[in-house]
């Protein structure tokens, strides 16, 4: 069960990041270059359906997580362990990485679910959908720095 939880994890972790930095290295710029009616389409199609499958991930990621937890005896000191748990090495390399996975969570559903699709609504070129799709694009690798140090944090939470 336990490692059946931390495979699921990593998987979901691949799945979520990658999907990021392929959509930022490889996605976006290769559509950039299309007429931009054919550029919003195919944008809003592979937006809408990693939307669904990176939330997902996300979903699993939280949920093997707390599992994961459980099975390194942390749940417990986490949840009633108080400022004592919060101040060991362990206790801040955990909340290092819970602070920064709740950035990106919140980042990525103004990103996802808010500026994302209204930049797909905006007039094509105006001034208002310039400044949008710059703020989203900022957004989305911010959200993909945040993801390597969460990575750096999960690493460093099993080896010290
Ligand atoms: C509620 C959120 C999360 C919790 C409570 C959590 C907790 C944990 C725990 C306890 C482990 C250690 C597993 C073990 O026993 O080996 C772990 C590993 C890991 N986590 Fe998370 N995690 C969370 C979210 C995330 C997210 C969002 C990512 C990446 C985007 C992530 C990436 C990883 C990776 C890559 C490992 C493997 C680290 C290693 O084996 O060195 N985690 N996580």
């Amino acid at each position: 069960m336990y490692l059946a939880s931390v495979t699921l994890h990593v998987l979901a972790a691949i799945f979520w990041l990658g999907g990021m930095f392929f959509l930022g290295i490889v996605g976006a710029p290769a559509l950039a270059g299309l007429d931009t009616d054919l550029r919003r389409r195919l944008f809003r199609e592979i937006g809408l359906r990693f939307r669904r499958a990176g939330w997902v991930a996300i979903a699993i990621l939280l949920a093997t997580g707390i599992v994961n937890l459980r099975f390194r005896g942390l749940l417990a000191p986490a949840l009633h362990g108080g400022r004592d748990f919060w101040l060991t090495p362990i206790g801040q390399t955990l909340a290092w990485k819970l602070g920064l996975v709740l950035a990106m969570v919140t980042i990525g559903a103004v990103h996802d679910f808010w500026l994302g699709p209204l930049s797909g609504e905006l007039d094509a070129g105006s001034k208002e959908h310039l400044r949008v799709r710059t703020l989203v694009s900022r957004l989305g690798r911010l959200n993909a720095v945040l993801g390597i140090l969460v990575v750096y944090f999960a690493v460093r939470l099993i080896r010290g």
